[in-house]
């Protein structure tokens, strides 16, 4: 009796100990703060959500490296950010490891075999507005599961199981949604209903409120299988029947066979040197390192620091530099698995000279006119960026998406996650603006198995060969001149990452000839270009950046004002 009476003690006491121990990195999903900015001593994560940026960094604080805290970064977000984290999408991931390798994995989704040039075209050739983006044939095969193994493989150290195992909890469990998940699962109701084929979690009767608790128990049986199977688990079996059947239900055209063949592919990063700094970013089929490079590259022979922050003379440059690089986007980037892109003539430092040859300071230059109609500004974008570092010395950037906000807003039947409606990245009729208003080519038109133009750009930034900046953003078109402007705001006008990331933004995209600006663009500033003969128009807020400066002794992580986004670490 005695002895059993000590056991119990020792029980209790042990059991007391190890509450101890995880409440150190434990998180309540019921009750999470986002932190915007801080520095910490060893390890870091900043993502579009706190849950998930509390998930990355339990991984890490046991002992996990900073591949595997992505991988379960990735699957939480998957679950609490549906809007843009996914396992129905694609992405880039970006490494640079501690022995000094980098590396880039394209999870991109690709074109269904029966998918062809013409499928978003009517019967005159024009495109049909809707078609690329809402609904089950907007789908493009997804990425992300195999693009997360083939991660874990080659740099994984923790059990695979143990990576997903909080996304399932969180799934399974549920968790209080912030204020603006509630808006935005409110404001897609009636898209939800309309083009999926099946109840989903996502739509209740009532609104939803801030602090409301999502539970996705088909999404926490997905993520089970997965578990259990590896990448088998989404893209054979019973997933995989589920969202072939989806796509009966749904008129898409995803087929068991596009699932089965998909696969992730490691890629050459693009890595360029600029000034002191050595930049690797993602190279095609994202545009964004190839058009960083062109634009850093061109930028670097100007005094642009000595122009200073916000002053007309950077903007106008940074502008003008933009245009040149999105006019090249248009017409000669696409998947170079399918096309030729001259990669190496567009980056050579001779034609980027020649291509500033026509640059007037202080005078706007015009971008040709384009024979399609309206082009149209961006109303719901999502994607999402996180950055981590870990204690060893690895880092990772990783861009993920399902292109617009919820995708194409099905949801597998019975499987619980959304599918992408990254068909739209493709140019469905060449010369035709997509919902970005990008234009593309002959080299972005559709074809069965190709992968579609992205923008996207994860990027870290070397310094003597050690990662000093892990920089990326969602925003579609305005992506790759928000890494821009963000890399140019630190290292050349010495603001801090916080200031870089939350001032207000400009953008050019060759087509449409305007500036976009955030609405707290300064106003003198904005009247100065007038004068030039620059064209503004206001827009939505630009991008949700996530930085980390791995700065002497520390790592200031920093998240972007304009979301949810949150930073954690230790
Ligand atoms: O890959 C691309 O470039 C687009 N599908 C990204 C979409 C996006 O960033 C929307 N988000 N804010």
């Amino acid at each position: 009796m005695r002895n059993t009476f000590y056991i119990l003690l020792l029980l209790l006491l042990f059991s007391c100990g190890s509450n101890t121990q995880n409440k150190e990195t434990a998180y309540d999903p019921y009750d999470y703060q986002i932190i915007k900015q801080h520095n910490f001593r060893k390890a870091a994560v900043s993502s579009a959500h706190p849950l998930a940026s509390l998930v990355g960094k339990e991984i890490l604080a046991k002992g996990g490296n900073a591949i595997d805290a992505a991988i379960a970064v990735q699957y939480a977000l998957a679950v609490v950010y549906p809007n843009a984290g996914n396992i129905g999408g694609g992405g880039f991931m970006v490494v640079h490891t501690k022995d000094g390798e980098s590396a880039t994995i394209d999870f991109r989704e690709k074109a269904p075999a029966a998918a062809f040039r013409d499928m978003y075209l009517d019967s005159e050739g024009n495109p049909i507005d809707t078609k690329s983006r809402d609904g089950h044939l907007a789908a493009g095969v997804p990425g992300t599961v195999k693009g997360m193994e083939l991660a874990h493989e080659m740099f994984g150290s923790l059990d695979f199981k143990e990576l997903i195992q909080p996304a399932i909890d969180l799934a399974e469990h549920g968790f209080a949604i912030t204020a603006r998940e509630a808006r935005g699962l409110n404001r897609n109701k009636k898209d939800f209903q309309k083009y999926s084929t099946e109840p989903s979690a996502f739509v209740k009767e009532s609104k939803w409120e801030e602090q409301d608790t999502l539970l996705q128990s088909d999404l926490a049986s997905t993520l089970r299988r997965i578990q259990d199977q590896g990448a088998k688990g989404f893209y054979e079996g019973e997933t995989a029947d589920l969202i072939v059947q989806e796509m009966e239900r749904g008129g898409g055209i995803i087929s068991l066979e596009d699932l089965k063949s998909y696969e992730a592919v490691v890629r050459d990063p693009v890595v360029f040197d600029y000034k002191d700094y050595q930049i690797i970013s993602m190279g095609l089929p994202s545009s964004g390192g190839i058009l960083l490079q062109q634009m850093l590259r061109q930028l670097e022979e100007y005094p642009i620091s000595e122009y200073g922050f916000q002053s007309k003379e950077s903007v106008q440059l940074m502008v003008e530099i933009e245009r040149r690089a999105y006019a090249d986007r248009a017409l000669y980037l696409g998947d170079a698995d399918f096309v030729d892109v001259p990669v190496e003539a567009l980056t050579n430092k001779e034609y980027l000279l020649s291509r500033m040859e026509d640059f007037t300071p202080l005078k706007a230059s015009k971008s040709e006119d384009i024979e399609a109609g309206e082009v149209l500004l961006p109303t719901k974008e999502e994607t999402t960026h996180f950055s981590i570092a870990d204690e060893l010395g690895n880092v990772v950037s990783l861009t993920t998406t399902i292109n617009g906000a919820y995708g194409n807003r099905v949801v597998v039947g019975g499987a619980g996650f959304l599918l992408n409606n990254e068909m739209d990245d493709f140019s469905a009729k060449p010369g035709s603006p997509n919902k970005f208003g990008l234009l593309g080519a002959e080299a972005n038109a559709i074809e069965p198995g190709k992968r579609m133009l992205s923008a996207m750009t994860p990027t870290v930034v070397l310094k003597d060969g050690k990662p000093l900046m892990v920089v990326g953003t969602p925003g579609g078109s305005t992506i790759i001149t928000s890494v821009f402007q963000t890399l140019v705001n630190v290292l050349e006008f010495g603001l801090s990452p916080a200031e870089a990331v939350n001032s207000p933004k400009f953008h050019h995209q060759w087509k449409p000839d305007v500036i976009y600006v955030e609405k707290d663009y300064p106003k003198t500033l904005i009247a100065e270009l007038e004068e030039m003969g620059y064209e503004f128009k206001e827009r939505i807020p630009i991008g949700r950046t996530e930085v980390l400066m791995l700065e002497e002794g520390y790592i200031n992580a920093v998240a972007d004002k304009r979301g949810d986004d949150g930073v954690a670490g230790y």
